[in-house]
């Protein structure tokens, strides 16, 4: 593992600098040093320099700064060694080891990398063989052209047939059971190709090498998807499917999605509006998240609208926060119940990925919804348990200055919050006689609590006023209660929210059903009024009228005028 200290200092004289750089950024001589664009951040002029007898390069705009070493980690991904190993390869020289590696699994790793990579061409050869048919099939059904098939390297694992295949090229048993091709069997220790009728999916490392595979069942067999077992070569937990083609995205420019699947990744990267990257079959890792912030400061991760989904974002959250760093973070996407992001892109094509990535939410606004999602907050009691469970949430984060960025923001909002719940009236020292807080409407009500639901998504500014009366009352409608929540939810993360934004935003939390009711034509024909034209003050009025009717206080303003009949 350690390399000797004057081996690095021999490989910074040999290596120019501006060689190493010079082939990822335009470099132009100034005198002792080069200029360029700099690779680490986006700009138009100038401002990245490199120093070549010192060995170091620095950005006056962005403030990146290292060297040869540094740069191969930071624009390629490599660790330490890869990075000493890359350069060794430039200046012609074989890296020391002061403690080698044990040759006999050194040997093997190697045999297994040589195996790996000559399964993948059999693999992709048999794709398009006769007998690779039903699977190249497959591939055009599902929208796979040729050149994204050639990208990813996939392939078909015929019935049978590989293990000769790699025994004519010289490859023993021993060496192919490692590299995990082959299997024994329980029953009768006979040999057997592991993978067998099935679309394959290379999984390469940051370097482009395949080093293990995904397979996937052409029809319903089971398990649909079959992986690589851990090996000399794939260590499940430090890999993200599709980094080197994701690399690639990035330098264009593209926003870094994180989504669950093969097929995903593949199918984001092929719409060209995003790049994409895989955990291969479990929630993110340490290592990974760890990973992902070498390829993307903010990442989008993608969740099913659903239950589920849900559950999934806490515990993103939960591997998250005490991994933040200043600068680095996530977003959090939800996506139509149900679909993953092929589905979405099959029926919407790259701009409905790319709506559903614009109303990803923050690290912060996930944090605060997510867990007010868990608490009824019409309940003071329940508010309190609310604040107390956000902020545990930030006392996660392990960065001291993250954490105090977290803390100020949460504090602030909570601030509001209790001040929203003063303002109107309710629960303040001097409260009135004491009413039960929630109450069931008649059944007939039900139109007046989607007016009012109406009238606040057209005038989220009313919002605030109100917030207590409005989470006092029920509809006994789930859906519209859902959407009555997550609107006000939205306005006290963003007391300035206007109608349309709060709108997108709501588009993108699957209420599209209860939204729909209130724009329905019953609706439009039970509301003597159009919440979207009438003035703030009209809608106020209206609003105040409808709660006191479905709060079943005594109407104080009871013209009937604007009560839904
Ligand atoms: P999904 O079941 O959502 O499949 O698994 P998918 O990616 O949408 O695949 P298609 O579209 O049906 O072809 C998501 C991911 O979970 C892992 C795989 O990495 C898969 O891509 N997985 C799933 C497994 O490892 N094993 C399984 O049996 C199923
Ligand atoms: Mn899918």
């Amino acid at each position: 593992m350690a390399v000797p200290p004057e081996f690095i200092e021999d490989l910074r004289q040999r290596v120019p600098l501006s060689d190493l750089i010079g082939k990822r950024v335009k470099l132009v001589r100034k005198g002792r040093r080069f200029t360029g664009l700099c690779p680490f951040h986006s700009e138009k002029t100038p401002s990245f320099s490199v120093v070549d007898d010192q060995g170091f390069y620095h950005c006056f705009g962005c403030g990146a700064h290292g060297d040869a070493i540094s740069f191969l980690r930071e624009t390629d991904g490599l660790d330490f060694m890869e990075a000493v190993e890359r350069l060794a390869g430039m200046a012609g020289l074989e890296v020391p080891r002061s403690a080698p590696e044990d040759p006999q699994r050194t040997r093997q790793r190697k045999a297994a990398l040589d195996i790996l990579e000559e399964t993948t061409r059999v693999f992709q050869a048999a794709l398009q063989r006769n007998d690779g048919q039903a699977c190249a099939t497959y591939l055009q059904r599902r929208g796979l052209a040729e050149s994204v098939i050639a990208t990813y390297r996939l392939g078909y694992a015929p019935r049978s047939g590989l293990r000769t295949a790699l025994a004519a090229r010289g490859f023993s048993d021993e060496d192919m059971l490692a590299a995990g091709v082959l299997r024994r069997s329980d029953r009768d220790g006979e040999l057997y190709d592991y993978f067998r009728d099935r679309v394959m999916f290379p999984i390469e490392d940051r370097q482009g090498r395949v080093i293990a595979f995904g397979a996937r069942a052409l029809g319903d067999a089971q398990p649909k998807y079959l992986n690589s077992g851990e090996g000399p070569t794939f260590s499940k937990k430090n890999v993200l499917y599709g980094w080197v083609q994701a690399r690639e995205g990035l330098r264009r420019g593209l926003p870094l999605v994180v989504a669950e699947g093969y097929m995903d990744v593949i199918a984001i990267q092929k719409s060209g509006v995003a790049t994409a990257v895989a955990p291969l079959g479990t929630a993110l890792t340490e290592e990974q998240i760890g990973l992902l912030w070498k390829l993307h400061d903010e990442p989008v991760l993608c969740f099913d609208g659903d239950a589920a989904g849900q559950r999934a974002q806490a515990r993103a959250l939960e591997r998250l926060l005490p991994q933040l760093q200043p600068g680095k973070s996530a977003r959090l996407a939800v996506l139509p119940s149900g679909q993953d992001p092929d589905d979405l892109l099959q029926s919407e094509g790259g701009d409905g990925l790319l709506k559903v990535l614009s109303m990803a939410r923050s690290l912060i606004d996930s944090l605060w919804a997510i867990t007010a999602e868990q608490h009824d907050l019409r309940q003071p009691e329940q508010r309190a348990q609310f604040w107390q469970a956000v902020r545990d949430q930030v006392r996660q984060i392990g960065h001291g200055q993250v954490r105090g960025a977290f803390s100020d923001e949460i504090e602030a909002r909570i601030a509001a919050m209790r001040t929203a719940g003063r303002a109107s009236g309710r629960g303040g020292v001097a409260g009135g006689p004491v009413r039960p807080r929630v109450r069931r409407p008649a059944a007939g009500a039900i139109h007046r609590h989607r007016a009012i639901c109406a009238l606040i998504l057209a005038h989220p500014e009313l919002v605030p006023d109100m917030f207590e009366s409005l989470l006092g009352i029920d509809s006994g409608d789930a859906g519209l209660e859902a959407l009555k929540k997550a609107a006000i939810d939205a306005v006290i993360r963003d007391p300035d929210l206007d109608a349309a934004t709060l709108r997108h935003h709501l588009n993108g939390l699957n209420l599209a059903e209860a939204i729909g009711v209130l724009e329905g034509d019953e609706m439009k024909a039970r509301m003597p009024f159009d919440p979207d034209k009438i003035s703030g003050a009209d809608a106020g009025q209206h609003l105040k009228e409808l709660l006191q009717l479905v709060g079943g206080a005594s109407g104080l303003f009871s013209s009937g005028a604007s009560i839904p009949r």
